[in-house]
């Protein structure tokens, strides 16, 4: 089910190349993942100003996609737009599959998208590189999978 505060005045599109330095820029504020940079991996949102508002991207791994680098720049945010852009991302998707990485305080916002916890052992070997990092830095972080 998704979210019924998604922000109408937002548009979400596939990200540019004058879209990188303000994506890098705001990954990078939030110390998400910026590894093996591919644009057209990107959707970024914009307000009814044009304004950058955020991003997020689907990265391809050799088993699984992974919806990742889910970010709102801050005057931005409480809004709807990260809601809004994970809705715009998953749909453009016909992935049958998406997995992704979080804190456990994050877990209730991407339930909303019918992500759901996955046990320990059932985990893509390809996210254990990226879950070992964060863990070191976060400690114990949860992998979530949306089937569709
Ligand atoms: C997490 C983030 C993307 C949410 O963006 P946002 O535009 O503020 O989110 P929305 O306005 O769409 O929020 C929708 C709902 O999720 C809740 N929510 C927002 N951020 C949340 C979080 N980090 N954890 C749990 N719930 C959260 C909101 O309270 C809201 O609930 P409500 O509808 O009951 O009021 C944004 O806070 C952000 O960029 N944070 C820093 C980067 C980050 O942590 N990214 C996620 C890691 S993958």
């Amino acid at each position: 089910m998704l979210p019924t505060s998604v922000s109408t005045s937002l548009a979400v599109s596939p990200a540019r190349p004058t879209d990188v330095g303000l994506i890098q820029a705001l990954l990078e504020a939030e110390d998400l993942d910026r590894s093996a940079f591919v644009l057209g991996d990107f959707v970024v949102a914009k307000d009814a100003t044009g304004r950058f508002a955020g991003c997020a991207r689907l990265k391809h791994y050799d088993d699984c996609i992974e919806l990742s680098s889910v970010a709102v720049s801050p005057a931005h945010r409480g809004h709807g737009v990260g809601s809004t852009i994970v809705a715009a991302l998953l749909q453009r998707s016909m992935a049958p599959m998406i997995y992704l990485v979080c804190e456990p305080k994050e877990v209730a916002f991407f339930c909303r998208f019918g992500f759901v916890v996955l046990p320990r052992q059932d985990r893509p070997i390809s996210l254990e590189p990226k879950l070992c990092a964060y863990e070191a830095k976060l400690g114990a972080m949860v992998v979530m999978k949306c089937e569709r």
